[in-house]
């Protein structure tokens, strides 16, 4: 029995199909998501034009399935939240398109989401409760951002990267090693069993609230042609400098901004060593927060969320959204 008002929200800005109902304190009756990595392992990486046509064949499956486990019609929910960016351009039109659709035959307001909000709020469903001002870390595969919130949903945006993100770069190292994408959660098994025997350099470390990983993924993959590497150790080294990397400059904005709360989102929050690293209580008064491992990677429960913030607080979208590929945070 739901109790509270319900909104429908899609997900489809790169290779994950998803859908979800979410409730307005964002407590989620459903989270369907149908992933294409099997499709895209052998490729090394996502290809966009197949992304797009699975997104195609999976969606009105995708809606079905997150509406029929939360054991609703869709004449009980109050909007469709929908990414409209950032993302791939062919993905993110699927998604929108089939949101329109629903929303105009089931005569419901549309809400226009933006990805990067929708991770930012992958912290508080299921009734987790964030105390403001926040800092957050977003690490995923498409971004790497330090991100000031003095409230929920006002961002200020404090550094990112001036390069590849540390997702892409585990995306690379792990192909370098010979394993299929995605490099995440390979890279985090070998590098469980391995030993930190590599000296990798710790890019602009110290500089400012900027991140690079492309210098390190350049030196991992010296390390690798020169030949006989263990992998596990080459893992383990390359984890440990990017954590030190991300954790050093985590603090650095704690120590600087004081807030209530220190929130790391995205699909390398799944780190053990992350986890670890910033469960040791040296953040002070600042308490850490992670999302549930499974909304740490693409969802749509996140969107719906991000949904319920923006439907709240700004009212649905225009019939005419378009998608937004290069949408920033700023612009949410
Ligand atoms: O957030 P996400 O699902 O998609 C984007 O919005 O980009 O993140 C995907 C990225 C991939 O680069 C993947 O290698 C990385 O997150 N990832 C991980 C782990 N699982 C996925 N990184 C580190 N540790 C993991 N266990
Ligand atoms: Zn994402």
């Amino acid at each position: 029995m739901i109790n509270e008002k319900i909104l429908l929200s899609i997900e489809t800005s790169c290779d994950e199909t998803a859908a979800a109902v979410v409730g307005e304190s964002y407590k989620v009756y459903s989270s369907v998501v149908a992933s294409q990595i099997a499709i895209h392992a052998k490729w090394g990486g996502v290809v966009p034009g197949i992304a797009c046509k699975q997104h195609v064949t999976a969606i009105n499956g995708v809606v079905s399935e997150a509406l029929n486990t939360a054991g609703i019609s869709q004449k009980e929910i109050e909007a469709v939240a929908v990414t409209a960016g950032p993302g791939l351009p062919g993905c993110l039109a699927v998604g929108i398109s089939a949101a329109k659709a629903f929303a105009l035959g089931w005569e419901k307001p549309l809400v226009a989401v933006n990805h990067l909000e929708g991770h930012i709020f992958s912290a508080e469903l299921d009734g987790a409760k964030i105390e403001f001002p926040a800092v957050y870390l977003l690490v995923s595969g498409g971004h790497c951002m330090l991100i000031y919130a003095a409230e929920r949903g006002k961002y200020k945006l404090l550094g990112t990267t001036r390069d590849d993100s540390v997702g892409e770069a585990y995306d690379k190292v792990a192909r370098e090693l010979g394993f299929q994408y995605p490099g995440g959660p390979v890279i985090d098994r070998l590098a469980a069993v391995g030993k930190e025997t590599y000296s990798f350099p710790r890019p602009i470390i110290k500089d400012g609230y900027d991140f690079s990983f492309s210098g390190l993924k350049s030196a991992v993959r010296r390390q690798i042609e020169k030949g006989d590497i263990v992998k596990e150790d080459i893992a383990a080294s390359f984890v440990a400098a990017c954590m030190e990397v991300l954790t050093v400059k985590l603090k650095k904005a704690v120590k600087e901004y004081g807030p209530k709360s220190a929130i790391i989102v995205g699909g390398v929050s799944k780190s053990p060593v992350l986890r670890a690293l910033l469960s040791d209580g040296s953040l002070g008064k600042t308490e850490v927060v992670f999302p549930s491992l499974k909304y740490s990677t693409d969802n749509a429960a996140m969107i719906g969320a991000a949904g319920w913030w923006r439907f709240t607080n700004n009212g649905a979208s225009s019939e005419t959204v378009g998608i937004m590929p290069r949408l920033s945070l700023s612009r949410s």
